[in-house]
């Protein structure tokens, strides 16, 4: 039998990638327009990072990860997550000293060993973006002015932000304590799941998707309503911020997140098209995550797009792969050993030329000029080698004209303008 690819990790294949590519492109551009430089971690990190930042409790850590040990018996972990690696990353090749400000973005696969459905794989991919050092709530509203530009970019608009804040280590005991008070006197109507975990990590029932569960805490308090001065007043900017860069929002204040990092802003880019994987995008800030992983005591806050929801959002045909500028079809061998010359010297001149290697008909090889999408093709037979010269045909209206063979690499980039 022969092997196949893993459960829940696909392949990308020619045809699809079009449209990765052009994400990736896309990203990077918008990106850098806001002052973001590009970052890339190690795949795999000790075990530990993850257990430190993520949480013991969470359902990643708990249950999630690609944990193994090598052949020194070290724990190493498949990055479920790019925040923490980038994290470890910022602080161990201390970025703090070259500049109190980073702004870092990142792409690239990600791991988590959940039941694959539609929208949810066990590899998938993130373009994410952190930005360390700044604790002003601008810097809030302006990584969100960054996630929205991209998304009109992409042409994705069927997308809401959703927005909460979940306070800080101030505010957010005495408002979990009344949360545990709360479901404890309704713990029969809760999932088995919220029932075992409830005191462990309240928060995760306000937005589990059992019915049960949604009814039993329809009218659970919320962290909005418990906040500290100092996260009102920081919420209350980010909302103004966000007004006034005219960047569409509504206020989620059930929505939890399932890393136990965040603080104050949290939020989701949520869409109705991917049935039960409906964020395609989500973050917040992590003030004390910097510190507890040794840094020094600094704030950030980011998010990752899932880029294969994306994909699924924007459907594989939306960008055509690119066909050759060239084909050049040969008349018998000399012919063919002359058009192998001419395709390798306007391939050094940045044209995308290709051939027939295995001495096909011209029909054939024209219908492979075809269906490569070739705009142009060029065909070389006996009268063609001995006068230099032959007729090059636009493949979308089929007009010709004549070429001189051997500045064809310059006459073909003077046409192309
Ligand atoms: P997250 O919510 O776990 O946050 O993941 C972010 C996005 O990754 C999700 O909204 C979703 O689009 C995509 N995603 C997550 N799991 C899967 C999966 N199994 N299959 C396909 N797509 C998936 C984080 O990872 C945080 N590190 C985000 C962040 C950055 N917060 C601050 N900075």
């Amino acid at each position: 039998m022969s092997i196949t690819a893993i459960k829940g990790m696909n392949d990308i294949l020619p045809g699809e990638v079009e449209t990765w590519q052009f994400l990736e492109t896309k990203a990077r551009e918008v990106f850098g327009c806001f002052g973001f430089s590009e970052i890339r971690t190690p795949a795999v990190e000790k075990t530990e990072l993850f257990c430190r930042s993520i949480g013991e409790t969470t359902d990643i850590v708990e249950k999630e990860m690609y944990t193994f040990a090598d052949k020194s018996d070290n724990s190493l972990t498949l990055r479920p997550e790019g925040t923490a690696p980038v994290m470890r990353a910022y602080i161990q090749n201390k970025l703090h000293a070259l500049d109190p400000v980073s702004k870092l973005y990142y792409m690239g696969p990600m791991f988590r060993y959940e039941r694959p459905q539609k929208g949810r794989y066990r590899q998938f991919h993130q373009i994410g973006a952190e930005v360390i050092g700044v604790e002003e709530p601008k810097i809030d509203a302006q990584v969100l002015a960054m996630l929205h530009r991209y998304f009109c970019q992409i042409g994705i608009d069927a997308v809401s932000l959703q927005v909460n804040s979940l306070g800080c280590p101030e505010c957010r005991p005495a408002y979990r304590q009344q949360l545990i008070a709360y479901l404890d006197e309704r713990l029969a109507s809760l999932c088995a799941e919220c029932q075992r975990r409830y005191q462990t990590n309240p928060l995760r029932a306000l937005d589990c998707k059992v019915e049960g569960c949604r009814q039993a805490t329809s009218d659970a308090p919320a962290m909005i309503d418990h906040l500290c001065a100092a996260c009102d007043e920081h919420f209350g900017q980010v909302k103004t911020h966000l007004q006034a860069l005219q960047i569409p929002f509504e206020i989620n204040a059930r929505m939890v997140r399932g890393l136990d990092y965040y603080v104050r802003t949290t939020f989701e880019l949520v869409t109705d098209q991917l049935g039960a994987q409906n964020a395609v995008a989500a973050g917040g800030r992590y003030d004390g995550l910097v510190e507890s992983l040794g840094g020094p005591a600094l704030p950030g806050i980011g998010f990752a797009i899932g880029v294969e929801r994306l994909v699924l959002m924007l459907g594989t045909d939306s960008v055509s792969p690119q066909g050759p500028d060239l084909f050049v079809a040969a008349l018998g061998d000399a012919a063919s050993d002359q058009a192998f010359v001419l395709m390798s010297q306007l391939q050094n001149s940045g044209i995308r030329a290709e051939m027939d290697y295995q001495g096909k008909s011209l029909k054939a090889q024209m219908r492979r000029a075809n269906k490569l999408r070739a705009r142009f093709a060029l065909i070389l037979g006996e009268d063609e080698l001995q006068s230099g010269r032959a007729q090059l045909k636009n493949m979308a209206d089929s007009s010709q004209q004549e070429v001189v063979l051997e500045t064809l690499a310059a006459e073909f980039a003077r046409l192309q303008i």
